[in-house]
Formats: structure tokens, sequence, C-alpha cells
């Protein structure tokens, strides 16, 4: 017997005795379909429920390896215990931090995404995850949405267009990108509770583009259902959203993964399209000392169904087919992927991301770059100058090799110079999360008024003054599970900033923030800079362009509104939803429809802060006059617009053109009321380019524009409609701030 395996192994061609399943020059589907010939009714239905806090089982007869996925969406998440959210403790998991998502929607750059994604692709293949719980792309509808800072900002088509090089960065890895939270999941006030009442219209226009994108461009390989209902139904097993649109309209092959316990009913959860169960605590979603994860609802419950005949086997083999496909494109892929982790090139493309999402504000009188004597002070003043960020916010926290604070990076950059810091305020008092130190000695006697005394003193006689403050990743500020409070900057930081401002008139202000915060200071401060959460790098990354070494090119993906009180929701129904007399679960209402961020206060007028795609750069660039390949666009084709772009400053930059639809001159419905089914935005964001130009340079940059991008979603006939009119091409710096346009008619 020995004899004749021996023989077989040392003769012939090996792959003659491998199974399909196993030989990896067979293509995908048919390596699933033989895997699934193979398998009992028992390995089919352990394939698809957690056997971990983060692991599923393979079929270890056959094989197939364990499905192991991680957080995601800046960082491989450190290890936690097999059955719990604590940390394992280990000593090889400190990762690279990259920057929060919002900042890299900040770079408006489709190569920067692209980088993140290989990077933390090669991150989560170095520690042996088959699945990345991200990007999310979930609509910032409002600034208080804890969550914001993971997400890509307010816009369908600045998320759709940087997830794509995301997913596909991630994916070239054998890493499976798991979009998430799939869908109309907007805050996080009681996520698990409310159900999202949206049209078609806004959901098909706002909420579901990015999505499409990550899956029908990016090819992505996983969604994450999210924890809200929809449609009176829970999103983890939703019908519509699942069945209807991800895997009917959108042909999606992958797998749809729980949020982790967000899975509640046995029947749906087999028949409305799940097919990879995590999280589920065993007692509802309240908690148990364990999981039992037997007991999930496609474990033993879905077993009985299908023993009974109460369940039947073409959805189960579907599911199984699912799975199968990930592990033949992850774990069990072809092309060998070894990943790389904390590599020195990780650690540069955080910085470079964070550099290039970074966004100049404001820059009256040529306050930045930082200008400080040899010999002279530099006072920073402000907790997010030492506090460690990468720490905190719920699932996307990290562990990381090194995180470099703004005042260490200042110190560095400023060698000849005394370089201090003050407190000024006293602000997120927690030393660690999830046995992870948030580095901060925060050993502090001051009253809050010395604290201010004490700042504007060291004021007196420095060369620059930078106040380094925003919100933090603790419960109510950008935080997973809680919604802020209100728009303003917590812990009194505007009257430090106001009493640093009347005492220091050059006063520099960072704020960092994944949301937009208010700013009833900016008149008084000469600079502003947007900083975000910038993961290892942080403060290299803030610094590089405070000194100039960086010229700024970030934008921002979301409007910094004056006031809430300005913005499209108006209600409780709204925000954060009611309970109506009878019902079971908390209704939010998207009165608003389509109407959110730009798209409401460009049509409605009202002035903002700082308008969606703004961001200074220490030049200064001038457009040329907009130019179409034709005046109308012919049916089914497409026209190109042109525009020269030039620096027309001293210093080599980067400008983001941004190209915005209007709706058609005489469109009847404009500015309509929110409910209105024909009312359409005065401006959409259809096109943007990065362009880099050296000082004095110019560059025709050039856009591609077809029906579909001049259309509405007409809920009613299903169906994008491009209405007959001339619309209005505009092309600009910001959505607020258009420098050139052409008419289009469609006829
Ligand atoms: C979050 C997900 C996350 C998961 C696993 C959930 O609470 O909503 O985004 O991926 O936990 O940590």
């Amino acid at each position: 017997m020995i004899a004749a395996l021996l023989a077989v192994a040392c003769s012939g061609p090996v792959r003659k005795n491998v199974p399909v399943y196993l030989d990896p020059a067979k293509p995908v589907e048919e390596r699933v379909e033989d895997a699934l010939s193979r398998m009992t009714l028992e390995e089919k239905v352990a394939m698809l429920h957690a056997q971990s806090k983060f692991s599923s089982a393979g079929v270890p007869r056959l094989g197939i390896p364990e499905i192991w996925c991680t957080d995601g969406p800046h960082g491989i998440r450190p290890e936690v215990l097999w059955d719990e959210w604590d940390q394992a403790g280990w000593t090889n998991d400190s990762c690279t931090a990259f920057p929060a998502l919002s900042c890299l929607a900040a770079t408006w750059d489709r190569e920067m995404a692209y980088l993140f994604g290989r990077s933390i692709g090669e991150e989560a293949r170095y520690r042996g995850k088959d699945v990345l719980l991200g990007p999310g792309v979930n609509i910032c509808r409002t600034p208080l949405n804890g969550r914001n800072f993971e997400y890509m900002g307010e816009d369908p088509y600045l998320a759709g267009a940087m997830v794509v090089p995301y997913v596909k960065g991630v994916q070239e890895n054998g890493v499976a990108a798991c979009v998430k939270h799939f869908a109309v999941n907007n805050q996080e006030t009681r996520r698990t509770s409310t159900n999202s009442v949206v049209g078609d219209r806004a959901l098909y226009e706002i909420y579901l583009p990015a999505f499409e994108a990550a899956v029908r461009e990016g090819g992505a390989w996983a969604v994450m259902g999210s924890y809200n209902l929809y449609n009176g139904q829970f999103n983890c097993h939703n019908k519509r959203l699942l069945c209807d649109i991800l895997k009917g309209e959108w042909g999606f092959d992958g797998v749809v993964i729980s949020d982790w316990g967000g899975c509640r009913d046995d029947d749906e959860a087999v028949t409305n399209g799940l097919d990879l169960e995590f999280g589920t605590w065993t007692n509802g979603m309240s908690g148990a000392p364990s999981d039992k994860y037997n007991r999930y609802h496609l474990a033993d419950p879905y077993l009985q169904r299908l023993r009974s005949g109460a369940a039947d086997q073409a959805t189960l083999d579907d599911k199984v087919r699912r799975v199968l496909r990930l592990n033949f494109r992850t774990g069990m892929c072809p092309e060998p992927h070894f990943g790389s982790f904390n590599s020195p090139e990780h650690y540069a493309a955080a910085r470079q991301i964070a550099a290039a999402g970074t966004v100049l504000l404001k820059n009256e009188g040529g306050v930045l770059p930082l200008q400080v004597r040899k010999g002279g002070r530099l006072l920073v003043v402000g907790e997010n100058a030492v506090k460690k960020m990468i720490v905190g916010g719920g699932s996307s926290s990290l562990k990381t090799k090194y995180e470099i604070t703004p005042l260490a990076a200042l110190q560095e950059a400023f060698p000849d110079a005394e370089v201090i810091w003050e407190r000024g305020y006293v602000g997120d008092t927690s030393t660690s999360y999830n046995r992870v130190d948030t580095g901060q000695d925060l050993s502090e006697s001051r009253s809050a008024e010395q604290l201010v005394a004490d700042a504007v003193a060291a004021a007196e006689g420095a060369d620059a003054v930078v106040f380094i403050g925003g919100l933090n990743k603790s419960a109510h500020q950008d935080n997973e599970g809680t919604d802020r409070l209100g728009l303003g900057l917590p812990y009194g930081q505007p009257e430090v900033i106001a009493a640093l401002a009347a005492a220091f008139p050059r006063l520099i202000v960072v704020n960092i923030s994944g949301s937009p915060v208010a700013m009833p200071w900016a008149d008084k401060v000469p600079a502003i800079v947007q900083g975000w959460y910038g993961g290892s790098e942080s403060g290299h990354a803030l610094v590089d362009v405070l000194s100039g070494a960086v010229n700024p090119s970030g934008r921002l993906p979301f409007t910094f509104p004056l006031a809430l009180e300005d913005g499209p929701l108006k209600t409780e129904r709204q925000y954060p939803g009611i309970r109506p007399e009878g019902e079971k679960w908390w209704q939010e209402y998207y009165d608003e429809g389509v109407f959110v961020g730009y798209r409401w206060y460009e049509t409605q007028q009202i002035p903002v802060q700082f308008a969606f795609g703004h961001g200074l750069s220490y030049t200064t660039f001038e457009y040329g006059a907009a130019k179409l390949s034709r005046a109308s666009l012919p049916a089914g084709g497409k026209v190109t617009l042109t525009v020269p772009v030039r620096n027309a400053g001293e210093r080599d930059g980067a400008e983001i053109v941004q190209l915005y639809v209007a709706p058609p001159v005489d469109w009847v419905a404009l500015p309509g009321p929110p409910e209105d089914p024909l009312a359409r935005p005065a401006r959409e964001l259809k096109g943007f380019e990065k362009v880099f130009l050296k000082a004095g340079e110019s560059r025709d940059v050039t856009f591609t524009v077809t029906a579909r991008d001049l259309s509405r979603f007409d809920a009613d006939a299903h169906e994008w409609v491009a209405d007959s009119g001339t619309y209005r091409l505009l092309v600009g710096a910001s959505s607020a701030d258009i420098r050139s346009e052409a008419p289009l008619v469609v006829k």
C-alpha cells in the first residue's frame, strides 16, 4: 500500500491525481462545483456561520481552509480572543495605521485610493486575513453621524470613484474587500432599531451608487449588511437590498456577510440573501457570556429546517457556492500572495495619503507655510497635538507600531526652534481603549481659566502659534455606536481659540476630525487647516503641509455648514427618527430626498462655512474657458469637455478640477420642494481630475459626459432619465467656486 502511494506521488505529473477543487489551474467555477459535490449537508451549513469572533469554519476533511475576517477599514485590527472582543495581547499585531477614509476621500485622488487599498491588502494578507471589513461608503447625511470618519463623504460620485481603486488594490492581494454597511445606514443613534424610510429616487441617486460602483466596477467579493432596517426588514437579511438589488440588478456573485450581531431572524436569514453570519449573541443583542456558534440562525436552526424539508437545497447551495468562491479567490487562490507588514513602503504610503488629504481651508496673508526663525519659538496649543488618534472609535480602533503626534513632528521639523506645548483645555480623559494605550499624560490640576491664560501668556513673543484641536474618537464624537450631540467643538475649544486669536492675530488653527464641525471663530483667524485622523504618520503628514514640504491639494469631501440648523434635516422624524404609536421600530424618514450635503445648500442658496470640494493651495490656479466637443449630446453617445488650467503662482502644486452638472436652465422644478419627484439639485458632481502643474505650467483637463451623467432616477419607471433641455456643465474648484461653464443640449 505504502509502495503504491509512493509510486503515485513520485511518478508522472502530480496534477493528474489532484481533485478539480484543489487544482489551482482550474477555473474557479469548476473548483466550486467540484467542492460542492463532495460536501455533506453538515459541512455545508458549518461553512455559513462564525466559529469564533472573526472566523468561520472551512471544510477540514477536504482541506478547505477557514475564512478569517479583520477590521478595517484603515488598518488591520489587533487580534481579539477567540470568543470575545477583548484584545488577545499578541505581540506581533501592531499594524501600519492608514488614514481614516474621510481623509482618503479628501485626497480626491484615485491613485491614493489604489495605493491605500493595495497597502492595507498587503497587511491583511501578511496577517493571514481573507476578508478586510471595509471600506465603508455610507453617505454623510448628517454631520453628526458618529461613523462619518470611516466613510467617504457626502457625494455618491466621489465615494464611488474612490472606492473602486481601493477595492481593486485590496483584492490584488487575494484578500476580499467587504464593502459596508449596506445600506441606508447613516447614523449611529439607535442603529439596531431604526427603520430607514427612503424613496427610490434618493436610494438610487444618493445611497446606492458607491456600493454599486464597488460591486460592478471594483468587483468587490464581499458586502456587509448594516444593522438598521429598511422596508421594515433588517438589512443583514433584507430581500429588496440583497436579493433584488445587490444580487439581482447588480449581479453580485460574492458573499453577503452580516454585521456582527446584525442577524435576527431564522427564516429571513435563510431566504433573504445572507450568506455568512457573524457575531450573533445567542440571547439577542444584549450580550452573552460566550457565543454558542451552533445556535446561530444559519447553524443548527438552519440544519433542522433543511433536514425537515422546510428549507430548500438550492438556496443552501447558492450560499455555499458563494463562500467557496470566496475561498478560491482568497486563501486558495492560484497566485501566491505573501503580503507585507509594517514595511517602510506602507508607512510612506500612509504619510503620502494623509498629506494629500490635508485640506488648507483658509490662508490669509500667507500665514502658512509656517515661518519660524532659527532660535525662535513655536507655540503649539491643544490636546490633538499630543493625542494618539488611532485608538478608539469602535471597531476601527488599532494598535500600531508607532504613531507620530503633530507635536513630535513639529519638534522634528523645526530642530533649531523652541517648540513648546500648552494644553489649553482638558478634553478626553481616557488612557486606554480595549487595552491599547492612548499614550496620554493626563495629570492636570489647572482650572479651565488658568489653562487658557497660560496658553495666551506663552503666545507672547512667539514666531508662530498653532492650535491643534477638534474632535477625537471617544463617545459622542467620531465614534461608532454614538452620534455627536452638536456641530460645535467640545471642551470649550471655541473659547480657547478666541482668546488665542485675540492675543496672537496670526493664529493658525488645525481642526482634526472625521466629520464637519462648526467654526464660528473662522473669521477671527487667518489660517485654518483640516487634518483628519491620519494614522501612524499623522503628525508627519500634517507638518509636511504646515511647513510647506508638501503643497496642499486636499479638498473637502463634505460641506462644513455654518450651523446644523442650516442643513436639510429639519425635523425629528428625519433625524434621529421617531417611534409612532404602535410601531415596534424607530422610523427615520429621509424626507429631504436627494437634497443631501451641497445638493441642499447650493439649491437653497444657503451660505456655508466651507463648501464641498473646497481646499486651497500655496499656489493659485486659473481656469480658461470650458469647451465642448459638440453642442448637443448625440443619442447614446458622449461629449467631451476640455478646460485649460494654469498654475498661476510661484510654487508647483496640484489642483482638483471638478465637473458639476446643473439641470436644464428652464427646469421647472428648481428649486422645488424636496419631495417633488422632478426637483433637481442645482448642481451635482459628475467628474474630477487631479492635475499636477509646475509653477507657470498649463494643461488641458478633459472630462467625458454621457446621458447617465445628466440623468435623474425616475422611481416610477425604475430607470435613469435624461430630460431634454439645455444643461449647464460647470467646471470649478469647489461646489461653490465655479470658474467656467458650457451649455449642453439634450434633445
Ligand atoms: C461594526 C462593523 C465591524 C464589525 C466587526 C460592527 O460593530 O459595525 O463595521 O466590521 O463590528 O468588528
